[in-house]
């Protein structure tokens, strides 16, 4: 909850130069115009954790974390937004004014603290309760399960007692009301009967979120019985659409990649067999805002579903969004086994280690699914099978990449390779009335944000590099107008930056972290301003001004076909956007970007 005003967090951001607060806690050598070191959140031999005075900014290309200097002292000192503030004005001697939170901040923000300490005090309670006499034949449950003594401590596993109010009791000597209580989602309140535990006679598994801190449980029965599982409903500290289990260790895990199963067991046992790196939906299906939480560690996924028809039909609707998100999906096969925690004590680590190398392209194991629906010595089902092929190579936006797949898929199912370009170039031209330059079908995505992640990347290097060189900033201005962003936090992010520009001429990309409550948009937000980073890295300066001038194009071109497809193909306006959009891009072929 925001107690301070912009200004004052303004000040206090601005009194304390992210170089020289982050210096007091990491070695950092300066390197051309940006300071390196070793990251404080992963533990690496070379230093990968960049700090850029200009951008009053941090980011770790290893570990993906990064932010302003508000967010570097809460993830350094574990504290809150507010605290790093009052943390940073003690530090660089600022007063701060007493301002109130409004009533409704405040029973907000002491529900949701009250919410948190509350699954603490239960996550201790089922934990002692575990290793209590109460709780030996649950011990006995998960020693069964072949897990280690480390590995339940490690996950926090805990036991709730066969009473059925023990849990209601014992929170409301610790002074928790009804009232709160019952938001907590761990006991019911019935007027006449009391509170009752939702949890009894279960081996327990706390949820955490990814910073560690307990948010939900998810409990199982001993042996059989339905349901298997039970988990927390959905509460204001838990959203099941944003939680992944297992995301605070596998953040931080050295491993390439994330494995992403569908259990509390599966992670379990992958994390003990040393795949740190495994993370779980739970009990929901794969949303985009898992996959958008993926992303911002890595940007490859390991599907590691059951093997059964509903793994694999899960699979398949996790593919488009994870491909939304940005992320390339590769998917583990875990044959003759169910799961992953059955495969590895069936058959060991090097094994399951070894179905990762040999993980299966997401669009051939697409179309090896595909091809089972059809028998391929029927004409007329062999043509059905290549057209529907035709229309899932449509969906790369990158012509390079549509192509390099058609290649391989046409090499893979004979099917000569030069009949098959035709057919989507007919295609597409069915489809739009214009040229094929860009994706014509939609993207089978989900309700996903980012329908191309090629032009949202894109987006996101023209972003920051606005921020190092401001001076292009009307040349840019002229081209690409705010709307012109994807909508949602990038549009938001470039609206704030281009009235900076104008306001003030200087870009201030911290300021416009803070803008942002939520850690995750923090965390997109660096994640933004850090993209020319990552791409130019190493790109030489000749060819950074051929790659501006490609970005400005793509995005140009973006924004004119976001216009065209809301008008109808009759309009004689048509003609007249492409002229100008021609001579648009024209213009940006003899820009001159000299490095200022
Ligand atoms: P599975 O039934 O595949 O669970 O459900 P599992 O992890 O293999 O279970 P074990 O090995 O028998 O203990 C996968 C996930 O779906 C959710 C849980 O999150 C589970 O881990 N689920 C399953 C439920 O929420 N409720 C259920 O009744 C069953
Ligand atoms: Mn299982």
């Amino acid at each position: 909850m925001r107690r301070y005003s912009e200004e004052v967090i303004d000040s206090v951001r601005a009194a304390n130069d992210i170089v020289d607060v982050i210096s007091q806690y990491v070695k950092l050598e300066k390197k051309g115009a940006d300071y390196f070191g070793l990251c404080p959140f992963h533990s690496e031999k070379t230093g990968s954790f960049s700090v850029s005075r200009r951008k009053q900014m941090y980011y770790c290309f290893g570990c993906h974390r990064g932010g302003n200097v508000f967010k570097f002292i809460m993830d350094h000192e574990h504290m809150e937004f507010i605290e790093a503030v009052q943390f940073l004005a003690a530090r660089s001697g600022i007063k701060l004014p007493e301002v109130e939170m409004t009533k409704e901040q405040k029973a907000v923000a002491s529900l949701r603290g009250q919410l948190m300490e509350i699954n603490k005090e239960a996550a201790t309670y089922f934990y002692r309760l575990l290793h209590s006499d109460h709780g030996s034949h649950a011990l006995e449950y998960f020693k069964n399960r072949a897990l280690s003594k480390e590995t339940m401590q490690k996950f926090g596993l805990g036991y709730s007692d066969q009473y059925s109010d023990d849990l209601y009791r014992y929170l409301r000597k610790k002074g928790y009301t009804d009232e709160v209580l019952k938001q907590s989602g761990l006991v019911t309140i019935d007027e006449v009967r009391g509170g009752h535990d939702k949890f009894w006679n279960r081996a327990m598994f706390p949820i955490m979120d990814q910073y560690s801190k307990v948010i939900a449980f998810g409990g199982r029965v001993l042996g059989d019985g339905e349901p298997k599982y039970l988990n927390s409903p959905e509460t204001p500290v838990f959203h099941k659409s944003h939680t992944l289990y297992g995301l605070h260790l596998a953040r931080r895990s050295r491993r390439e990649g994330m494995i992403l199963c569908e259990g509390y067991m599966d992670v379990i046992a992958l994390h003990q067999a040393g795949f740190d790196n495994a993370v779980a939906s739970l009990g929901t299906a794969l949303t985009s805002g898992h996959a958008g939480m993926i992303a911002r560690f890595t940007d490859k996924v390991y599907l590691s579903y059951d093997s059964d028809k509903a793994g694999v039909n899960a699979a398949l609707r996790a593919i488009p969004i994870l491909r939304s998100a940005g992320l390339t999906p590769l998917v583990v096969h875990m044959d003759p086994y169910k799961d992953p925690d059955e495969f590895i004590k069936g058959l060991g680590v090097d094994a399951y280690e070894k179905r990762l190398e040999e993980a299966e392209n997401f669009f051939y194991f697409r179309a090896h699914q595909l091809e089972k629906d059809y028998d391929l010595n029927d004409p007329a089902a062999k043509t059905a099978f290549q057209q529907k092929l035709a229309g899932m190579l449509m969906e790369f936006s990158d012509e390079m990449e549509r192509n390099n797949y058609a290649d391989a898929i046409c090499k893979k199912f004979q099917i000569p390779v030069e009949t098959m370009k035709r057919y989507i170039i007919s295609l597409a031209q069915q489809n739009t009335g214009l040229t094929s330059r860009r994706p014509i079908v939609e993207p089978d995505s989900g309700r996903g944000h980012k329908k191309d992640s090629g032009i949202t990347k894109s987006q996101m290097l023209l972003l920051s590099w606005l921020v190092d060189r401001p001076d292009l900033f009307t040349q840019v201005r002229e081209l690409i107008e705010p709307e012109a962003f994807d909508e949602g936090l990038l549009r938001e992010v470039a609206t704030m930056l281009y009235r900076q520009m104008e306001e003030v001429g200087v870009p201030n990309p911290a300021a416009i972290a803070d803008r942002f409550e939520n850690s995750e948009d923090q965390d997109m937000v660096t994640h933004i301003f850090y993209e020319d980073v990552r791409v130019l890295h190493e790109t030489p300066e000749a060819e950074k001004n051929r790659a501006l001038i490609e970005t400005l194009t793509r995005v140009v071109q973006n924004g004119y076909d976001k216009k065209r497809s809301a008008m109808e193909e009759t309009d004689s306006r048509l003609i007249t956007m492409v002229i100008e959009e021609r001579a648009q891009i024209d213009k940006i072929k003899k820009m001159k970007i000299i490095n200022a």
